[in-house]
């Protein structure tokens, strides 16, 4: 083992002890970060004299050639240190001699592991912002096709009026932007820097936060110590967004997974993201789209175990803080592979147009149309509502849709249908009525599309 303490004990650590506390197997994921907030804060030793110039060129090189051999291979990170902190400072010194033992002069792991920690996340965010953004690209490319694909609207899972692909494309396009502004958010709220706040109540060294913060490319410096080595707000948000995401993701692989059945053929998966089954020939299965949705569960998990963690802690640091990583490392590579594989998967999927339309028009999905046609004639709603529903039981005993009911038929339950009633109720015109903002006629997607178009093209990486 290899610690960066010692002087006031006489024993050394127990062995289970030793690993049962140790960190390194974990936060070596952020070797990068914490080599970079080394750098910025040896620059700012040296900018205040804390440090020499030449300790500073010293400290600098060596950080740098740890960096490239931990990139190429050369240098391994391993279980005999506590952390990747001990790690980094015990190779520099190894490299540097002497300077390297004050890298960590007015710097604590508490501040230290803060810094890392949000500079890893600050990454992520912007990782998951790009993903998100591809996803939105591909929604837009896809309701700009599918502004005349006719499919029932649900409410209850029932079929209730008709609606285009492209709109509800729309409605998942409108979840996804917002998930992407909430990135955004919590990019400007965690963006302070909390490096030079010390063990937790600052240093007796005069530090220059400011100059550390612009280095690291932060907005500022936190403005309380005991508050900065002791916030995981910024990763509570940015998991409770994650898991925003995954519950959009959720609702549409659910979608999906119906669309998919043979009662409904919807859509057909493309064979590179199905799965078959081991002994059922016929099987064609959604296990992606059942993956994702099952995926959910996990990253929620890592939600409920931070807010858990973090819900009793006394100010400031305490070691139970160490577990806010596992789980949001875990959900972290969980959603970003979750939107590569589904933004895969409804690229490559088949939408069978004519099934989608035959299955609005089975549906009664235009009685409320044939409704209003009445009451455009003068005839009252709630009379126009129970003649409709008469003629939807008549067409259900006969097995047809009210699209094939002759006008004879309707003209026993109201002389007021002619022959137009047949255009008044195709799905083209049900569809194409509903001009209202938001709804989902081509005149309406047009807008609401063209504005989108015009958000991405504006909003290309937000950050
Ligand atoms: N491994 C620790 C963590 O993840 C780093 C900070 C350790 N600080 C300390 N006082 N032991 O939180």
């Amino acid at each position: 083992m290899a610690q960066l303490w010692g002087g006031r004990f006489t024993k050394q650590t127990d062995d289970l002890v030793y690993r049962f506390n140790a960190s390194v197997s974990f936060d070596q994921r952020f070797y990068r970060q914490d080599i970079q907030g080394s750098m910025a804060h040896v620059k700012m030793l040296a900018a205040q004299g804390i440090l020499t110039e030449d300790e500073q060129t010293k400290i600098l090189e060596g950080l740098k050639e740890i960096l490239e051999d931990v990139e190429s291979g050369k240098l391994k990170i391993t279980e005999e240190y506590e952390d990747i902190h001990s790690f980094v400072e015990a190779k520099l010194t190894e490299r540097v001699g002497e300077a390297g033992k004050k890298l960590h002069t007015g710097r604590s792991r508490n501040d230290q592991v803060a810094l890392d920690m949000k500079l890893y996340v600050r990454d992520e965010v912007k990782e998951v912002d790009g993903l998100l953004e591809k996803l939105l690209e591909t929604l837009l490319k896809m309701m700009e096709e599918h502004m005349s694909t006719y499919m029932p609207g649900f409410t209850h899972l029932q079929k209730a009026q008709p609606v285009t692909l492209a709109h509800h494309l729309g409605a998942y396009f409108e979840m996804f932007k917002r998930d992407r502004m909430r990135m955004e958010d919590i990019y400007k709220r965690m963006n302070y820097c909390p490096l030079g706040s010390g063990a937790l109540a600052g240093t007796t060294y005069p530090l220059d936060r400011e100059y550390t913060a612009r280095l690291l490319g932060f907005e500022k410096a936190t403005v309380n110590s005991m508050d900065s080595v002791s916030d995981r707000d910024y990763l509570i948000e940015f998991l409770a967004a994650l898991s925003t995401i995954m519950m959009h993701l959720s609702r549409f692989c659910e979608e999906i997974i119906i669309w998919n059945t043979n009662e409904y053929r919807f859509v057909e998966i493309d064979d590179a993201y199905s799965t078959g089954s081991s002994i059922m020939p016929q099987k064609k299965n959604p296990d992606i789209a059942e993956l994702i949705r099952g995926k959910t569960g996990r990253v929620y998990g890592a939600l409920t175990a931070l807010l858990t963690t973090m819900k009793g802690l006394p100010l400031a640091y305490n070691k139970d803080m160490q577990e806010d990583k596992e789980f949001a490392f875990d959900a972290i590579d969980t959603v970003k592979g979750c939107l590569v594989l589904f933004d895969g998967m409804i690229s490559t999927m088949k939408f069978n147009k004519e099934r989608m339309e035959e299955s609005a028009k089975n549906g009664f999905t235009n009685a409320t149309d044939a409704a209003d046609y009445l009451v455009n004639h003068g005839v009252p709603f709630r009379d126009a509502h129970g003649i409709v529903g008469k003629l939807v039981l008549l067409c259900i005993e006969k097995g047809i849709s009210l699209d094939e009911l002759e006008l004879g038929e309707y003209k026993k339950l109201s002389p007021v249908f002619e022959e137009d009633i047949y255009e008044a109720i195709s799905m083209k015109t049900c569809v194409e009525k509903r001009c209202t903002q938001g709804a989902p006629s081509r005149a309406a997607m047009q807008q609401a599309i063209a504005a989108e178009r015009a958000y991405l093209e504006e909003k290309r990486r937000i950050l």
